[in-house]
């Protein structure tokens, strides 16, 4: 029977990890997969999940099983940070824990699923998982223009989309550090996306990726904010890959905000069933070490510190790249002290990406994005140079 299956390409991006570590060259340059690196390239464990880990280590005194729903005290510790003080909007809101935000993005979708939806739409170009999971779902990806050319937020494609969906259509939303673009919706732009989300009744689905690296922990929430203010009803996927470093240990969030706290048991009830039919239960470990961070203020002033840190050393590539927007003419880099988080996209044609890895060892996704912070004193002036080279042949 196995014989049927037809061979699928690699995820491109992650193959990406296994090309950089092939290439010899030492000047080689990462700019691939999303991680953050420091000024000296290095994607170290946060010293407030070490301090974490080791009070975990000293005290836990079990191994056996949480449940789907993983460990609550991590779920409810992350509430007043993604939501504000009224962490859970008058008992409207309730989540559980997900293997990394990838697992909340794929339970958000197979429940809304459940529920009845069936198409999302999606301004292009996005993460390409939110695409693989919609088609591994079977549920229909509806794409709109998610930037103009000029490096700024599309809002009037979006809200033809929100005003154009039709009854039980969801909408896929970035709350912060657009991937791949960097460029996210403006503060007023927020209100006028809440406004018709309110008006059409689209279901949001609210990926909430990179808290903390854009512009600061409430400011890059304050669109999501704006939009649970205004709605009936929101599923909200979150990842703590970046924020605390926590990669490979696989921690997220899976919220929802019903219309109705009385409602919640019922909804919670079916992504648990979920839940365990997928993965059965989240792995522990990294989860716990969020709880513990966020439950013990020294180690959430330190873990805020680190945050600041790294959201300032990548502020500083961005202004440093800018500067050199002459160098590379055509890309636009001014442009990014505009845009936030990890990411940006140069529009590099295949040639000049393929001239990028093959003759400057520089290697970056096929759809022109770089990871800012792989970027540091050491490896920028290279970069620059590359660029110039392959854009002015
Ligand atoms: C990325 O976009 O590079 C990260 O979110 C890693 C991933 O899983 O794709």
């Amino acid at each position: 029977m196995l014989e049927k299956l037809q061979s699928q390409p690699a995820d491109a991006l992650l193959a990406l990890i296994k090309m950089y570590a092939d290439d010899e060259r030492e000047d080689k340059i990462d700019l691939g997969v999303g991680v953050y690196r420091t000024g000296e390239g290095a994607t170290p464990v946060f010293s407030a999940i070490k301090g974490a880990e080791t009070r975990l280590l000293e005290q836990q005194d079990s191994k056996s099983y949480l449940g789907p729903e993983g460990d609550m005290g991590f779920v409810q510790a992350l509430m007043p940070y993604v939501f504000g003080e009224d962490a859970t909007m008058g008992g409207r809101i309730a989540g559980m824990q997900t293997p990394g935000g990838t697992g909340a993005v794929r339970l958000a979708l197979a429940l809304a699923q459940r529920a009845g939806a069936e198409r999302v739409h999606l301004g292009l170009p996005s993460w390409p998982n939110h695409v693989q999971i919609l088609e591994d779902l079977g549920m229909e990806a509806v794409p709109f223009d998610h930037a103009n050319a000029d490096g700024s937020a599309n809002l009037a494609a979006l809200i033809a989309a929100i005003d154009g969906a039709a009854p039980g259509d969801m909408v896929l939303l970035h709350g912060c550090c657009h991937n791949p673009t960097g460029i996210d919706y403006t503060p007023e732009d927020w209100d006028v996306i809440a406004q018709a989300l309110e008006r059409n009744g689209v279901l949001p689905l609210l990926d909430i990726a990179y808290q903390g690296l854009g512009r600061g922990l409430d400011e890059d929430v304050a669109g999501v904010r704006s939009v649970l203010a205004a709605v009936p009803e929101a599923l909200i996927a979150y990842s703590c890959d970046k924020n605390f470093g926590l990669y490979r240990d696989r921690v997220g969030a899976f919220y929802v905000m019903a219309q109705d706290g009385g409602t919640l048991d019922t909804i919670l009830s079916n992504a648990n069933a979920l839940a365990r039919a997928t993965w059965s239960m989240p792995p522990d470990h990294g989860a716990a070490a969020v709880r513990i961070a966020l439950r013990d203020p020294d180690l959430t002033r330190e873990w805020r510190t680190e945050l600041d840190g790294m959201r300032d050393r990548m502020r500083d590539v961005r202004r440093q790249l800018a500067v050199a927007d002459s160098d590379a003419p055509g890309l636009n880099l001014a442009a990014l002290t505009e845009q936030n988080g990890l990411f940006a996209v140069l529009p590099l044609d295949r040639g000049q990406i393929a001239a990028l890895r093959e003759e400057h060892a520089i290697y970056m996704a096929g759809s022109g994005r770089i990871n800012i912070a792989g970027l540091h004193v050491g490896n920028i002036g290279k970069f620059i140079a590359a660029l110039a080279d392959v854009t002015q042949r």
